[in-house]
């Protein structure tokens, strides 16, 4: 990576959807396309950042001079963060799934005539933010995103403080935004000094001044 206010500085990213299987062929997933994740891997690698991305089943390509670790289940992408602690931030971009089935049936289930759908047992996925918000090898900073369809500005500042993270990027995901999978965000920075609203733009505009802000908060920092 070129020289930037971020060399030295090693940065965990996730991004993407994570995919839950039910049995061999079929998944639970989302709509999360990984481009604002993504983007966002790239501006701090352009920043001079060390930055490792852990990323759920997307189409979009790795992004330049980043190191990208693929996973596909909420579990394993948790393994994957873990195993790269430590890190001197952490920011989670991914839409992790919060339930998967109980087990994966071994076998394709058959649709049985008369039987009717089978009942899908789910459990809850490990929160990855939360335990790394919470981890004995935190990192100075850790940065949530929250895609909400309501209350987007509440539910953000509720889950800064659950989930142990220094700032929450909060983005409306209501359909009519046409934000997941689009090109476009509109996010408010929510931390502990209040709400910045910033204005409409594309993913990558949003990435650079996240990865302008995050070069910011570590600005001070000896780690
Ligand atoms: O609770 P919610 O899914 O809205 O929280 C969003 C934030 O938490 C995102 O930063 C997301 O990456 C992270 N998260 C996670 N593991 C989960 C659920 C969410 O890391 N199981």
């Amino acid at each position: 990576p070129k020289a930037g206010p971020l060399t030295g500085r090693r940065i965990i990213v996730t991004s993407g959807p994570t995919h839950e299987p039910i049995d061999p062929v079929r998944y639970i997933a989302n709509r999360s396309s990984g481009k604002q994740g993504h983007a966002l891997a790239g501006a701090l690698a352009r920043l001079g950042a060390d930055v490792h991305l852990v990323s759920g089943p997307v189409t979009i390509p790795d992004p330049q001079g980043v190191k990208t670790l693929h996973v596909e289940t909420a579990r394993e992408m948790q393994a994957a963060v873990e195993s790269l602690l430590p890190a001197d931030a952490a920011i989670f971009v991914a839409a992790v799934a919060d339930w998967r089935t109980e087990s994966e049936a071994g076998q394709k289930i058959k649709k049985i005539a008369g039987e009717g759908p089978p009942a899908l047992q789910m459990v809850e996925n490990p929160d990855i933010l939360a335990g790394v918000g919470h981890h004995k090898k935190r990192p100075y900073l850790v940065v949530g995103f929250a895609a909400e369809t309501r209350e987007v500005e509440q539910n953000a500042t509720f889950k800064l403080k659950k989930k142990g993270a220094d700032f929450i990027v909060a983005n409306d995901v209501s359909h009519e935004g046409g934000v997941m999978g689009g090109d476009r965000n509109r996010v408010a920075i929510v931390s502990k000094d209040g709400i910045d609203r910033w204005p409409d733009l594309t993913k990558e505009e949003t990435a650079e001044r996240l990865a302008n802000l995050i070069a910011e908060r570590l600005r001070t920092v000896t780690v």
